[in-house]
């Protein structure tokens, strides 16, 4: 008798030869090209680069929400087009329908799919509870701060339990303490969804706080580099190591 050993990989992520251009008043325009890439299941990785050198086209090719000229994304081995149920977006305004409460803008996703509205809403509490907004259910967005309507679109990402979180700048219109309370929060989140967790940031010292990997995308096409993060978690923005790693980033942009 042969025992089948079966590899369970869940929202691994394998980028091949991937090139998307766009044509801009008549000339073209190489965004990106030629990219290799391998996102391990659970990784978190985060995206950085100047303005510009594609890091929201990157992440639009891996939502599906853009199709590449050329190359191919892979999860779990299978070839993907378009969007999917394993992907969930998170964006940098978190996009909540103003007439529906808290609970009913996390639970939409979940009825839109089909599920019942009581087991849809017990899900959306699980995770309005995860990300720190109990007690505000039955809020409207008008009734809350950035910060905690950020927490209402993380929760309805997570909501729909993808195997992939795809973030593009979520913290960045918030002010510098929330943004740090939420970096914490997002560091739990990873941990306790055990998802794979690709974020574009401009903050070097967010991709160093979350990501096991940092990639480095530049404008002049060379090929991303991925700098690996060996800061034990959880991670201390003081310690010796962790500030080591941002004078190196930084120096990556030309900065000091
Ligand atoms: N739909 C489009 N049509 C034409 N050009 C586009 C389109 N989307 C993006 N671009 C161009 O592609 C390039 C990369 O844009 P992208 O939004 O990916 O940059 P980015 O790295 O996310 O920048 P930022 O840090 O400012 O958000 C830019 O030069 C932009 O003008
Ligand atoms: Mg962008």
């Amino acid at each position: 008798m042969t025992t089948a050993t079966t590899t369970v990989r869940r929202g691994e992520v394998t980028i091949r030869d991937l090139s998307k251009s766009f044509t801009l008043n008549g000339r073209r325009l190489d965004v990106l090209r030629g990219i290799h890439l391998d996102v391990a299941s659970g990784e978190a990785l985060a995206i950085v680069g100047p303005s510009g050198c594609g890091k929201t086209t990157l992440l639009r090719v891996l939502a599906g929400l853009e199709e590449p000229d050329r190359g191919e994304v892979m999860i779990d081995g299978a070839p993907v087009h378009g969007i999917g149920r394993q992907r969930a977006v998170i964006f940098q305004e978190p996009r909540l329908l103003p007439w529906l409460t808290v609970t009913q803008n996390v639970s939409f996703g979940l009825e839109v799919r089909g599920q019942d509205r009581a087991s849809a809403a017990e899900k959306a509490r699980h995770y309005i509870r995860l990300v720190g907004l109990a007690g505000f259910e039955d809020a409207y967005p008008r009734q809350l701060s950035g910060g905690m309507a950020q927490r209402v679109g993380i929760a309805r990402a997570l909501t729909v339990q993808p195997e992939i979180l795809l973030l593009d700048e979520p913290l960045g219109a918030l002010d510098a303490m929330t943004k740090l309370t939420m970096q914490e929060e997002l560091a739990r989140i990873w941990r306790e969804e055990g998802v794979t967790m690709i974020l574009v940031t401009h903050d070097l010292e967010e991709a160093i706080f979350l990501a096991d990997r940092v990639l480095v995308m530049s404008k002049s096409g060379h090929p991303p580099r991925p700098i690996e993060i060996d800061v034990p978690r959880p991670r201390d923005r003081s310690a010796p190591s962790f500030v080591a790693l941002r004078r190196r980033l930084m120096a990556e942009f030309g900065l000091h």
